[in-house]
């Protein structure tokens, strides 16, 4: 599904990552581990060209990606959970929220809010609808910005600290639903019942590139 060779990342001309390879198969969940500042999240941006690449060769769903004009088709199928939901929401209710990807689709608008509720009800978080975006907790941001990605019907997952924020009970709701996707994914985390939960391989980026 992704295959990056040779990847090197820099931010500002400074090099993040350096000669890293990060190949992603059907049915992996790949996480991302290392610790901060060590380029988890530039990493999951290069993979949808928020980032570029300054050297090395990326293949998503079997095609080269090079320019912005190949990475377009991908937002969508590469479904983006942002660290922070700040980033991801902007309203104004956490219906209209995530209902906004599926209505970017083409689906009707019926279908559009159909969606959204069957993907609200299913993080159970379907009480949030009708409340504007900045008006939520944390938390409750990130399980909304989470629907949001879902109601996409992403074909794979990046998830840059999917957990950070929330009790128990909400993370617990997430890895399940997570798991119950599907759906291959490359997940940045620190939280090892994530990683406990979920992962079925890991990459361990060093504090400092070795180059
Ligand atoms: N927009 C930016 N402009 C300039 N430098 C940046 C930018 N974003 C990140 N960096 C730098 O790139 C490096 C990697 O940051 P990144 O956010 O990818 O780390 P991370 O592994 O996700 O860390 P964390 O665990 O704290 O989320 C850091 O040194 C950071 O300061
Ligand atoms: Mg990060």
């Amino acid at each position: 599904m992704i295959e990056g060779r040779g990847l090197h990342l820099a931010r500002e001309g400074r090099t993040v990552i350096a000669a890293l390879d990060l190949v992603l198969d059907a049915g992996e969940r790949l996480f991302v581990l290392g610790p901060s500042g060590a380029g988890k999240t530039t990493l999951l941006h290069a993979l949808l060209g928020f980032v570029p690449l300054a050297a090395g060769t990326l293949a998503v769903f079997g095609e080269a990606r090079r320019c912005e004009r190949d990475f377009i088709p991908l937002r969508g199928p590469l479904g983006l959970l942002f660290q922070d939901p700040g980033d991801q929401l902007f309203g104004p209710t956490v219906a209209e929220d995530v209902a906004f990807g599926p209505l970017n689709l083409g689906l009707a608008p019926a279908q559009a809010a159909a969606r959204a509720e069957a993907t609200l009800a299913a993080l159970d978080i379907a009480h949030l609808a009708a409340r504007p975006v900045h008006a939520l907790s944390g938390g409750e941001q990130r399980l909304a910005a989470l629907a949001g990605v879902l109601a996409m019907a992403p074909r794979v997952l990046l998830l840059d600290e999917p957990t950070n924020g929330l009790d128990a009970d909400a993370s617990a709701r997430v890895l399940a639903a997570l798991a119950q996707t599907g759906l291959p994914m490359v997940v940045a985390s620190h939280d090892p019942a994530c990683i406990e939960a979920l992962a079925t391989r890991v990459l361990e980026l060093p504090a400092r590139p070795s180059a």
